[in-house]
Order: structure tokens, then sequence, then C-alpha cells
């Protein structure tokens, strides 16, 4: 197969093209990414040399290079370019709107002209709100987002739906939980509070700290998408989650046991505006129809993680000195 994966040098586009070059060698992927701030070609240190691999380096707002690129030829897309920070999106939306949005409809466009066979979306559980102490978000779950980020990845999908209904793009939506793992930048709940605890820092827990995420590691994800990629049908939508609901004080708690740290590292910051109590999936669809199951639970992939920024200090010190700085003061300073 010859797979276009939009934002691949971000967190789980970096991890999908390293499972996917394990799992399936004999396929060529290009990744196309604009490098953001959340883009890292480190990320892909040990791939970058694959003859199987290339990295174009493009904008997926950008009408001309989408449509010369896709021109070569693909057999599926699958976009994962993004912004991806909710809280960003409360600092400044105008930049979701136009890369989640528009840029998804220039690849939609763009796919559709040059007959590419099968189009993905990787969209997330937070385009359908927030839930209450009971239930669970189905596929069938209104669409109903909250923060600015959300609106634009649900309008996004509402924009893959229309290109199928309207267009016969044969497309497909996955909508998972919060993913952790390596190589996730460290503006994100578990990797910042993995740094700042190792670097001494404090760590800002947003309101009362009992907000539940449900929580998948990353590989989990990518071997999620494999499977809708070569078994979802057409128009669907599935959704993606690991089955391990926590709230964030557990989640802090659990990073401090494991370093060892100090319990007064922790300050009460006051909440994120409008943020969303408690997401939790059903994954029925996905296990059921396609028998995909997670492969890793909620402890191996933390011990994982945390061994691994261990390992990398380099990685993500580098990464917190750079623009991101800037970013990080002016939103704790004034909480
Ligand atoms: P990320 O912020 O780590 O990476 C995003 C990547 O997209 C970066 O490499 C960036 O350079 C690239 N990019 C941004 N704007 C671009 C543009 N205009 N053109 C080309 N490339 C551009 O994000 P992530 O956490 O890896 O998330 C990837 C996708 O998965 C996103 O679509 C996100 O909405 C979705 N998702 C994330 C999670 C999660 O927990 N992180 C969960 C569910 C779904
Ligand atoms: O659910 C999937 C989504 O998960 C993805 O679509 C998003 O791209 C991804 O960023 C993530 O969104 P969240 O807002 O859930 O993730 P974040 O890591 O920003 O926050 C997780 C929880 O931790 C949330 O309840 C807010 C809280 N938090 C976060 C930060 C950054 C804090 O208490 N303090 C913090 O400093």
């Amino acid at each position: 197969m010859k797979l276009l994966v939009t934002g691949g040098a971000g967190f789980i586009g970096s991890n999908f093209i390293r499972f996917m070059n394990a799992r399936h060698p004999q396929y060529a992927v290009t990744n196309f990414d604009a490098l953001t701030y959340a883009g890292n070609l480190e990320n892909l240190e040990g791939i970058s040399e694959s003859s199987s691999y290339r990295f174009i380096r493009g904008d997926i707002r950008d009408r001309q290079a989408v449509d010369s690129l896709l021109a070569e030829g693909f057999d599926a897309i699958i976009n994962f370019a993004a912004e991806s920070h909710v809280d960003r999106s409360i600092d400044n939306a105008a930049v979701f709107v136009e890369t989640n949005v528009l840029g998804t409809q220039v690849l939609l466009d763009a796919a559709l002209r040059n007959k590419v066979t099968l189009y993905l979306q990787v969209s997330t559980d937070e385009v359908y709100g927030s839930l209450g102490p009971e239930g669970l978000f189905t596929e069938r779950t209104p669409i109903s987002p909250n923060s600015p980020y959300s609106a634009s990845k649900a309008s996004a999908d509402l924009f893959v739906r229309a290109w199928n209904e309207t267009f016969g793009l044969k497309t497909l939506i996955t909508r998972c939980s919060n993913n952790y793992g390596p190589y996730q930048f460290p503006e994100k709940l578990i990797p910042l509070f993995i740094t700042n605890a190792l670097a001494g820092e404090h760590l800002p827990l947003y309101g009362d700290g009992l907000n539940v995420r449900d929580w998948i590691y990353v590989e989990d994800h990518c071997s999620a998408i494999d499977t809708v990629l070569h078994h979802g049908r057409p128009g669907q939508v599935y959704n993606i989650g690991g089955n391990a609901e926590k709230t964030n004080r557990e989640i802090t708690a659990t990073i401090l046991q494991q370093l060892g740290k100090p319990e007064s590292l922790i300050r009460h910051v006051a909440d994120r505006p409008g943020h969303d109590r408690r997401y939790a999936i059903d994954n029925t669809k996905i296990r059921q129809e396609l028998a995909w199951q997670p492969a890793h639970d909620f402890e191996s992939g933390m011990r994982a993680t945390i061994q691994w920024y261990l390992d990398n200090r380099e990685w993500w010190r580098r990464v917190k000195s750079g623009a991101y700085r800037d970013f990080y003061e002016r939103w704790y300073e004034k909480r």
C-alpha cells in the first residue's frame, strides 16, 4: 500500500509511522507535516533511514502543495495533522479553525480529485462533549463539543461525513480517548507532570483534580487505526478506548509515587474554562466488528512511559526550552 500520513512528526503520527514500519515494512509511507511547534523530526529517529519512508515538509492548508502531492497516487490518507491542545485553543482559536477545519477540507477535496481510495480522519472522543458520573460515549452519542479545539475537530468530522455522503469518497473516522506514551509533547497532562516532577517544578492541577479521562497507550491507538484502515466499513465511525478511566488526581499520584517525588509538588490552580468533567469510551463496536482490543493495561503503559521520559531527558529538555516556554509562562502565570 502507498500511504500518506499527515502530521506524522507529532506524537501519535510518529508512533503510527513507527508501528506501521514494523507491522507492514513493505508499505510506502509519505509523511507530510508542517513542523509546527509540536512537530519534531527527532520523533522519527531510526525510521528516517528506511527506504519505504519519506518526509515532505508541507501544510495541509496549502491546496497546491497537497494537490500536487496527491497527483502521485495514494491508496489511503491518514490525517493526524491538527492543532491538538485544548488550552492553546482557549488562548487563540484561529489556527484551530484554519488547520483542523480548512486543512481537512483541503485534504478531502484533493483526495476526491486525485482518486485516493480511502480517507481516514483521526478524530477524538472530545467531539461528544462531557459525561456525568454514569454512561459511556458510543458512536451514536450526539456531537456536542465544548472547547474551541473540540468544536474544530467536530466540524472536521462533519465535513468528512459530507464528502462521503455527497461525493462518495470512501471515508473512515476514528474517535479515540486520551493517549499517553513516548514522544508526547510535554504540554499534555502526563508528560508535563512527569517532566516537571523530574525537574523539581510544580504540577499545576486544574480545579478539584477530579476530572476523568479514559487513558490509552499510544501503541494501542496505532493498532486500532491499522485495524480500521484495513477492515473498517467506509462511511463508519469507530470509537477507540483503553478502558482505563482515571481522575487527574490518580494520574498525579501515580507519577509522584513512581518517581519517588513528594505531594508538595502539586499546585492547585484555577480550573480550565469549559473543562469537560468526564470522558469514557464504549469500544464495543471496534471490538466486536473488527476484533480489535488494547494490548496494554494502564499500569504497564504508565511504567513504560515514565521510563521513556527518564531515558530521554535530552529530547524533552530540548522541546521544553523552545518557543513552548513562552506559552507555558503566559498560560500558567495568570492561574
Ligand atoms: P501533536 O500536536 O503532537 O501533533 C500534531 C502534528 O501535526 C505535528 O507534527 C504538527 O507539526 C502537525 N501539523 C499541525 N498543523 C499542521 C498543518 N497545518 N499541516 C501539516 N501538519 C500540521 O498531536 P497528537 O497528540 O499527535 O494528535 C494527532 C491527532 O490525533 C490529532 O488530529 C488529534 O486531534 C488526534 N487525537 C489526539 C489524542 C491525544 O490524546 N493526543 C486523542 C485522540 C485524537
Ligand atoms: O480525549 C482526547 C483528547 O485528549 C485529544 O483529542 C486531545 O488532543 C488531547 O490533548 C487530550 O485532551 P485533554 O484536554 O483531555 O488533555 P490534557 O492532557 O490537556 O488534559 C488532561 C486532563 O488534565 C484535563 O482534565 C485537564 C487536566 N490538566 C491538564 C494540564 C495540561 C491539568 O490539571 N493541568 C494541566 O496543566
